[in-house]
């Protein structure tokens, strides 16, 4: 019998990667096995992997060689970066450097490069329709991946770009979710107007992910962009109520008053969402649900993935 092809899996306790080691989990038997890479083996999480049949091994993205060791003998990579760890463009962007050049050294037949869009492609800097932020970007977190690509085609990587979307998880973790307003009425305020938003569950982002590795050399050189449904603001809104038995209204503010929020982050979103807003057409049709549920059957559109997700949603 022909030896399991490893997959060395970078944020295997976290959400992309996790789903990734689950869906491999998922199918025995299929000549792939998850090498799940974490900064803390003895963790819960890394444990609950290891239960699930995964190999654990240290590594750190900071770290280059630690991260050499951790694909030794893989055949694929999941690379990832994390940048609401930081906000730091500049780390993310060393980051995919030393997962590009590891991956060089350890001879990794394929890897995935998580990767988003370059904005400034859109709207270059001297564009004052949103602000430059931190001298050079226009969205942050984007640029900086998409500026990161070229590690993984310099080092001769052989790499699929997968350009991910907006995760409906944000409405659980990332203080998205529906809010009392001063009515009494829970609202769901993004600066989108009547555009489409191309989201997903973050665990399907695993599985497509999976589904790219099975499909091997075909996909090597490919961008590919993944989106499990394309709901506008108010169609959210609406399955959200559906589903919460509650009325939640589409708070549409500007993206102007979403950059002054003033949280952690909120310049960055700010601009991401008119981002998404402004060129709806090119971000809907780069992240196609038809693409992504071919490499995983079982895509979650939004009403099924809240159907399964809304009592993890925090309410006021
Ligand atoms: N939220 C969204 O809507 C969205 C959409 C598209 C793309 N993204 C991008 O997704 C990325 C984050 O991926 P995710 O959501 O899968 O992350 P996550 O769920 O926050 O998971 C992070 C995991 O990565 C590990 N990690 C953190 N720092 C590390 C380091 N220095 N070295 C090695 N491992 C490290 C941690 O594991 P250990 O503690 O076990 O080491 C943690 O469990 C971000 O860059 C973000 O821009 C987010």
């Amino acid at each position: 019998m022909a030896e399991s092809k490893i997959i060395a899996v970078v944020g295997a306790t976290g959400a992309q990667g996790g789903g990734l080691v689950r869906a491999i989990a998922a199918d025995p038997g299929s000549g792939f096995v998850a090498r799940a890479i974490t900064r803390d083996v003895d963790s819960d999480k890394a444990k609950a992997l290891a239960k699930l049949g995964a190999e654990v091994v240290a590594g750190d993205v900071d770290d280059e060689a630690s991260l050499r060791k951790a694909f030794e003998g893989a055949h694929g990579a999941y690379c990832v970066t994390f940048f609401w760890a930081h906000f730091s463009p500049e780390k993310e962007i060393a980051e995919a450097g030393a997962m590009a050049r590891a991956a060089k050294a350890a001879g990794v037949r394929h890897a995935i490069w998580s990767t988003l869009d370059d904005t400034r492609k859109w709207v270059p800097l001297s564009d004052n329709r949103m602000p430059t932020l931190m001298g050079k970007y226009k969205v942050p977190h984007f640029d900086a991946k998409a500026e990161a690509n070229h590690f993984f085609a310099d080092a001769g990587v052989p790499t699929t770009f997968l350009l991910t979307a907006f995760y409906w998880d944000n409405l659980i973790h990332f203080g998205m979710g529906p809010k009392k307003g001063a009515d009494g009425v829970l609202g769901l305020t993004m600066p989108m107007g009547d555009a489409k938003l191309p989201g997903i569950a973050s665990e399907d982002i695993g599985g497509c992910a999976y589904g790219i590795f099975k499909g091997g050399a075909k996909n090597v050189g490919r961008t590919i962009g993944i989106s499990g449904d394309q709901p506008t603001g108010a169609a959210m809104a609406a399955a959200l109520t559906r589903a919460l038995g509650r009325e939640v209204r589409y708070n549409a503010v500007t993206p102007e008053a979403y950059r002054g929020f003033g949280f952690p982050g909120a310049e960055d979103l700010g601009n991401m969402f008119q981002f998404y807003r402004d060129f709806e057409r090119d971000f809907c049709a780069s992240r196609d649900p038809v693409v992504a549920r071919a490499l995983h059957p079982s895509l979650q559109n939004f009403e099924q993935w809240l159907a399964a997700n809304k009592g993890r949603i925090p309410l006021d």
